[in-house]
């Protein structure tokens, strides 16, 4: 994935420092995913009245959508240490020993990208997981015998941008299972505007409104727009973010009004030009646009499917015809009549 890219969810060095001062601690701070806040505040309540440790939490969703933020929020409110790591992060399954026999009583572990766990790694999971227990195997061959430690009491927290690419065996350890779901332009206008006023950043309600209904429902994307729109607003206004700086420095960076940037429409722009607007499989796609298959499942398509440019199908991806519309391009057969609705089915047979 290109992670200069402008609207890249992925969090890069930059993003790093400056995320962190703007995360939020607690659940009431925390703006959207009510749902997921309702339900979460209920069970850290039941867990802190018990004097248990808080069952383990699944969350999921496309990348940039707070999940290490809300990890935090659940360790906070519980009164716990906090621990952080990452799949890729741990090799051997003594990495993942040494992280839980540091762990104490109650505290959250913290394991981003968890479905990159090696085998290996995820067998001394489950125990963990499930008796609070350590399974080690000392020495090798005939003369090797399995020791078994106690471990403290410790919430999991995994996170993953897809619960499916989970095997089914960790899945099902996972008491709480959360989805995260992207923002509307609203909560990322109240997330900019906290933002703002966190780094001192002046702002307008329109000019926070023009980066939020821009950043593709991801607060990550929200913030970055945030300093880079203060940049324009500083060299070429007054300093202060309003809608017209705002559409300045969208227009510079070459975001449109939808927050589509060159890749999104690269892509849009292949399938209809190079398979009528599909059906075309998502490897193909991949290929004909020189980005991971992966990539454009977690990062492209959640936001192009969610305003309803583009469609799933068994026989592979569909540009809707709200996608044609945006792109300025004319459908072959928009002469038989006005287009349905995305999701519709045409009178061809076709998705649309
Ligand atoms: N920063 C990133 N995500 C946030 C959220 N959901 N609420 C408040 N601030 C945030």
């Amino acid at each position: 994935m290109d992670d200069e890219r402008t609207l890249s969810p992925a969090l890069t060095q930059a993003d790093g420092e400056i995320e962190l001062s703007l995360r939020p601690k607690l659940l009431r701070e925390y703006i959207g995913q009510d749902k997921a806040k309702e339900n979460l505040s209920v069970y850290i309540a039941a867990a802190r009245q018990r004097g248990e440790a808080l069952d383990h939490v699944l969350l999921y969703g496309p990348p940039g959508l707070g999940k290490t933020t809300l990890a935090g929020i659940i360790a906070n409110e519980l009164g716990v240490n906090f621990r952080v790591t990452s799949g890729p992060a741990i090799e051997k399954p003594g990495d993942l020993a040494a992280l839980l026999t540091n762990l104490g009583d109650g505290d959250v572990l913290f394991i981003d990208e968890i479905h990159r766990l090696s085998r290996a790694v995820e067998e001394v999971l489950y125990p963990a997981m499930e008796d609070n227990v350590l399974d080690i195997i000392i020495g090798k061959g005939p003369s090797a015998r399995s020791i078994r430690l106690d471990l403290p009491h410790f919430t999991l927290v995994g996170a993953t941008t897809r619960a499916g690419q989970l095997s089914a065996p960790l899945r099902d350890r996972f008491g709480v299972i959360l989805r995260l779901e992207l923002y509307t332009p609203q909560q990322l206008g109240l997330i900019v505007t906290r933002s703002a006023g966190i780094l001192a950043i002046a702002i307008d309600a329109d000019g926070a409104l023009e980066l939020a209904s821009r950043s593709r429902g991801t607060p990550r994307i929200a913030n970055r727009l945030l300093r880079r729109a203060r940049d324009f607003a500083q060299v070429i206004g007054d300093g202060t973010i309003t809608c017209r700086s705002a559409q300045t420095a969208l227009q510079s960076m070459e975001i449109d009004e939808l927050g589509l940037d060159l890749i999104d429409r690269r892509l849009l722009t292949v399938m209809i030009t190079q398979y009528r607007g599909g059906p075309v499989g998502l490897e193909t796609l991949a290929a004909a646009v020189g980005e991971e298959a992966v990539t454009i499942e977690d990062v492209y398509e959640p936001y192009l499917m969610q305003i309803g440019f583009l469609g799933r199908t068994p026989r592979g991806r569909v540009a809707t015809p709200a996608a044609y519309a945006h792109l300025g391009i004319v459908r072959p057969d928009d002469d038989a009549g006005p287009a349905g609705p995305p999701g519709s089915a045409d009178g061809q047979g076709r998705f649309f």
